[in-house]
Order: structure tokens, then sequence, then C-alpha cells
């Protein structure tokens, strides 16, 4: 049997899952995104050349790579065709011909983005910052049993007689919860009438299709979105996403069974950032902060909005290596820590009530009442720009990325100097 991979976020999301998902995509037999929506934003550059992917897998770029999207992915079909005429647009060969979607996946339709945008102008300070793309309500029909789903846009009948329940159900919400308009039943049988023909050939039977791949040898990738920080039962709730973005969802997400998952690569950035609201330990207000977002370009690729950044948090890392299983670490962004004089790693929290703990506890009224202990390391002052073998990284590089180790506990097995997928550092292949 061939080795498959879970890739998994392992802090707040925009750890470079991406970047690295396409390039370990050229060793595989597929791509398939388990989780999560078009709330993810991942951008890949090849040389030179930038593509942004919301929901479409990483390995797209790899011209006759078959990709796929899991049961376990809530999918807008607006935004997924918007995305495929991007990619066409840009040269990308045979898109719809390589991209199969599970019949499973449950639809994003308009009143989900109605909603979640709603709710959150509701909210005022106290909002999530979701990325207003409707994820949270499209999961909700889903756990509730109304969900119209991608196999459904076969019967347009099925789907009308749905679609008439759930308009009915969220008109009350936006019109007398959060005053705002309702949305038209007309208006969103003309969407789906006006995606169905384009969709419907790309509906397979994704599970089936995996399983085959993997016996006949082929390898596959799963590609996580969002990070562990924001799973839903792990996270700091309730300022995370609406899924689990573990990588034991992948199996369930993509219709595989555990024993396929073999070997769990957790991406994580030699810094920390975060989009929206919530708890976030080791957050810096200052100019080594404002010196990291610069230097990172830390600007949400789905919402523009500017990452939070701050100090790396080897104690939340310890979480996500524990409650994922992480195999191996990839470290992305280590060019961004140039020229910083003193490095800190948190290690640690002292907890409200003055005891320590060397692990992020659950749910963000905890987490909101974590302060890091830190420890102080060099910093270095050359640049580690574009690198591509460990021995050439200044000592003080090779040092910081050392004691990450020792105290996550988990081997590095890639280092990432720059955003190209050529700026890579392989220490372990996780295909090997
Ligand atoms: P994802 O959501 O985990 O795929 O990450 P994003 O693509 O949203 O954010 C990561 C950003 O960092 C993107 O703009 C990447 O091009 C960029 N990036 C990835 N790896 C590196 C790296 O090693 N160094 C630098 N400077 N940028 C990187
Ligand atoms: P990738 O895959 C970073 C965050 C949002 C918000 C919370 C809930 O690019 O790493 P949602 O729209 O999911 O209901 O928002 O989750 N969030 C992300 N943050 N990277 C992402 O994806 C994210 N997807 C959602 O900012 O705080
Ligand atoms: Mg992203």
């Amino acid at each position: 049997m061939a080795k498959n991979v879970v890739v998994i976020g392992a802090q707040w999301g925009d750890e470079g899952k991406g970047k690295i998902v396409d390039w370990l995509a050229e060793q595989t037999g597929g791509v398939v995104r388990f989780q999560g929506g078009h709330n993810a934003g991942h951008t890949l550059v090849v040389n030179g050349k930038k593509t942004v992917l919301r929901l479409i897998p990483s390995g797209i770029l790899h011209e006759t790579l078959d990709c796929f999207i899991g049961s376990g992915v809530v999918v807008s079909p607006e935004a997924l065709l918007g995305e495929i005429d991007e990619l066409n647009a840009a040269g990308v060969k045979n898109v719809e011909g390589r991209l199969k979607i599970a019949p499973t996946c449950p639809m994003i339709l308009p009143y989900h983005i109605a909603l979640d945008q709603a709710r959150e102008a509701s909210r005022g300070s106290g909002k999530i910052g979701t990325t207003g793309r409707g994820i949270g309500p499209a999961y909700e029909d889903k756990v509730a049993r109304r969900s119209i789903r991608i196999g459904d846009l076969a019967d347009i009948d099925r789907i009308s007689d749905k679609l008439k329940a759930n308009i009915d159900l969220y008109n009350v919400q936006l019109q007398h919860l959060h005053g705002t308009e309702p949305v038209r039943f007309d208006d969103v049988m003309a969407k789906i009438r006006s995606f169905k023909d384009r969709i419907l050939p790309m509906v397979a039977d994704v599970s089936r299709t995996l399983y085959e791949k993997g016996q006949r040898g082929e390898r596959l990738l799963f590609e996580g979105a969002q990070g562990t920080l924001l799973d839903i039962d792990y996270g700091t709730y309730p300022f995370v996403t609406s899924s689990n973005c573990l990588a034991g969802a992948a199996s369930a997400g993509a219709g595989v069974p555990p024993q396929m998952l073999d070997y769990v690569l957790g991406i994580v950035k030699a810094y920390t950032t975060r989009v929206g609201s919530g708890p976030f330990p080791t957050e810096l207000f200052d100019d080594i902060g404002a010196g990291l977002a610069q230097r990172g370009n830390e600007f949400g690729s789905v919402t523009g909005r500017a990452r939070r950044c701050g100090w790396f948090d080897a104690a939340a890392l310890k979480r996500a290596i524990q409650i994922n299983g992480i195999s191996g670490m990839c470290i992305t962004k280590l060019d961004v820590m140039d020229g910083i004089e003193e490095i800190k790693i948190g290690v640690g929290y002292t907890l409200a009530d003055g005891s320590t703990t060397d692990i992020l506890p659950f749910g963000s009224e905890a987490v909101a009442g974590c302060t890091p202990i830190y420890e102080t390391l060099p910093g270095w002052s050359e640049s580690t720009v574009g690198i591509k073998s460990f021995d050439a990284l200044p000592e003080n590089a090779k040092a910081y990325l050392k004691r990450i180790e020792e105290v996550c506990g988990a081997p590095i097995a890639i280092v990432s100097t720059g955003p190209d997928r050529t700026e890579t550092i392989l220490l372990q292949h996780p295909f090997n």
C-alpha cells in the first residue's frame, strides 16, 4: 500500500498549507479537501506567479493531477465556478475535467451568507470576525438535516420543496431577528438553475474513487483548511470555525477508512498569527509584531483583513501535536524572523489562579486567562530568504528550530524560507 499524508494547520490558519500541499502534490495520485469551505484562502507561488485558491485543492496547478472535494466540505457552487473561471483564465488546463465533488457536500446558498453577515452585524463588538461566507449557517443546516446537497442538483423538483422550507425559516431570522432584507425564492432558484449544468458533470463517488486509488498503490494527499485552534470542538470556542480541522476529520470528511491515513504533517508558522476575534496569548502589540505583519505580508487572502501577529507559542503547538498525532512539522516563514535581535518562545502559561501549565487549555474563556511564560533566544541578522539547505541556515536560526522541536516534542520534516514552491528545505520526506 502507498503511504498517504494528511496536511493540517497546527495554529490559527494561514500557516502556509497551500504552498506545501502544492509542493508535495507532485508525488501523488490526488489531493483531497475534507472540511471547511471558501473561508479558506491559500496562496501558491510558482516561478514568481501567484495563484489564490479557496475551495479547489492546492494540487490543481499540477497539470494532470486529480483533485477531490470530499463530503466534509461545504460548497458554494457560485464561488467554485468563479474559482474555476479564474484558473481557466490563468491557463490552468482541464480544471473541470480533473475536479471531482462528492454528491453529499452541503451547498452554501445565498441565505447562508445573508444570515452569517446579519448575525455578525448584530453581534457588534462581540462578533466572531467570520469571513462572512456563510460557513457557519451551512454547517448548521447539515446537522439540522435540512441541507440542500450537491447531489440534489440532479432533481430540481426535490430542490424546490427543500428550498421553500429553508427560505421560510431563514427569512424569519433575517427579517424579524436581524431586521435585514428577506431572500427571495425565485432569485435563489434562478441561481441554482444557472449553475446546475456546470456542476453536475463534476459530481462523482469521491469516497470510492479514493479507495480504489489507494488499492492501486497511488499516494493521496489530504488537505486540511483552517487550523487546529479554530477547530469547532477543541479550538478557542466560540471564536472558531464551524468544522473539525483536525487530522482525524480527514477520514470522515473524505470518506476513507482511518487506516488510509499514514502520516500527519503539521504546518506551523515560525511565529503565530490569527485573523478575526478571540484570545491569542502571545499576541504582540509593539514594533516587533508590526514588523512580522509587514515582512510576512500578513493580510488575509480571503477578506484582506490584517492578521494579528505574535511570538511562537510552543504550548499551543503541543496541543496541536497531541490532538492531531503530528508525525512531522513543516516550519514556514522562517525568513520573516530575520533581523529580530531577541526571539521569544512561549513555553507554557500562568493561569488566573497562579498555577502553571505547559499546554493550551480548551475554549476561549480558559485561553483568555493564560499569560505566556517565555524563553528568550538570540536572533540572527543574516537573511534566510530562499535558503534551500538546513546547513546553510544561520546558527541561531538552526538553534531556534532545534529548540522548537525540543519544547514541542515533534520532529521538523520541512522548513520553508519563502513563498515560492522552490524555497523549501527538505529534512525528511513525508512520503518516504
Ligand atoms: P494557508 O491558508 O495555510 O494556505 O496559508 P495562506 O496562503 O493563507 O498564507 C500564507 C502566506 O504566506 C501566503 O501569502 C504564502 O505565499 C506565504 N508563504 C508561505 N510560505 C512562506 C515562507 O516560507 N516565507 C514567506 N515569506 N512567505 C510564505
Ligand atoms: P485557511 O485555510 C485563518 C477564521 C475567521 C474567523 C473564524 C470563523 O486559509 O487557513 P468562518 O468564516 O469560518 O465562520 O470564520 O475562523 N478563519 C480563518 N482564519 N485562515 C483560515 O483559513 C480561516 N478560515 C476561517 O477569520 O475568525
Ligand atoms: Mg489562508
